[in-house]
């Protein structure tokens, strides 16, 4: 499931602009071939859903997919490990979780989608007991065992202003104007975006071999007023992360059956 990182830059050559076109019309997954300097002129825009009435159509960040020798899936085991076998939990071993598996969560999360590629989340990794003692008179009373338990506990958060980073992630066009320029395009981008972001962390907790524990039953206000003001990054919800007990897990509870939540049109 891995791939490579390669930049070709600051000076692409006509190969390179020609195998990234290739590249990007088969939309292969798998590693990522950054071309830096690309001239803009030669993408088509994209409009982005959901921020689209607002925003500009967007132009497609300088980046080929290079393929997989053939495209893959998760095998079965795979599938278990991220979804069906996956739970909820609350209980946990003594088993620590290192800091470099949180590393290694990060470097996967953060290559989850995000609309013009703006990445609003925040993470705080409260890993000692005196960040956990910090959270405890935040936590609602029935998830105060639940946190304290845990050896990490995300906060994870968003950052408000995140359309500062812009020029960075998405250097194409001018993005930042887009959200500098609209609170409530800004806002709303932020949440979405940051949400998602929390999601693919609890997968990618998941696929590295790590069980975690989401809740937002706290007092958002008084944790970004104890933890991040200064920064002035806002708290979404809380996710602990590490061995869970099986053992100890109630049934799973049922869920929505496709007729139920789908619709094919
Ligand atoms: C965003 C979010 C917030 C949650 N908040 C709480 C909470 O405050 N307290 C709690 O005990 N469980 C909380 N949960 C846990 C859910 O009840 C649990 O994930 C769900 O029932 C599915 O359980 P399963 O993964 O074991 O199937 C939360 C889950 C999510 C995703």
């Amino acid at each position: 499931m891995s791939g490579t990182t390669t930049t070709i830059g600051p000076v692409a050559t006509a190969d390179a602009h020609a195998r990234a076109e290739v590249l990007l019309g088969e939309a292969q997954l798998g590693g990522v071939t950054e071309i830096a300097g690309t001239p803009a002129d030669q993408t088509q825009g994209e409009v982005q859903p959901g921020e689209a009435q607002d925003a500009p159509a967007q132009v497609p960040p300088q980046v080929a997919a290079t393929p997989l020798p053939a495209l893959t899936a998760l095998d079965e085991q795979g599938l278990d490990v991220v979804f069906r076998t996956a739970r909820t939990h609350w209980n946990w071993t003594d088993r620590p979780v290192t800091d470099d598996e949180l590393r290694r969560v990060y470097d996967l999360l953060r290559l989850g989608p995000t609309s013009a590629n703006c990445s609003p989340a925040r993470f705080l990794f409260l890993r000692t007991q005196e960040s956990r003692d910090k959270l405890r008179p935040a936590l609602s009373a029935g998830n105060v065992d639940k946190v304290m338990a845990a050896p990490v506990t995300v906060i994870v958060s968003y950052d408000p202003a995140f359309y500062d980073q812009l020029p960075k992630l998405y250097p194409e066009t001018d993005a930042k104007s887009w959200f500098a320029d609209n609170k409530e395009l800004a806002k709303d981008t932020a949440f979405r975006n940051g949400t998602l972001q929390g999601a693919y962390l609890i997968m990618a907790a998941r696929a590295v071999g790590l069980d975690a524990g989401p809740m937002s039953g706290f007092d958002n206000a008084r944790v970004d007023q104890d933890f991040m003001s200064w920064r002035g990054w806002k708290s979404n919800f809380l996710v602990s992360l590490g061995h869970g007990e099986a053992e100890k897990l109630p049934p799973r509870a049922p869920r929505l059956e496709f007729w139920e939540a789908c619709e094919l049109l």
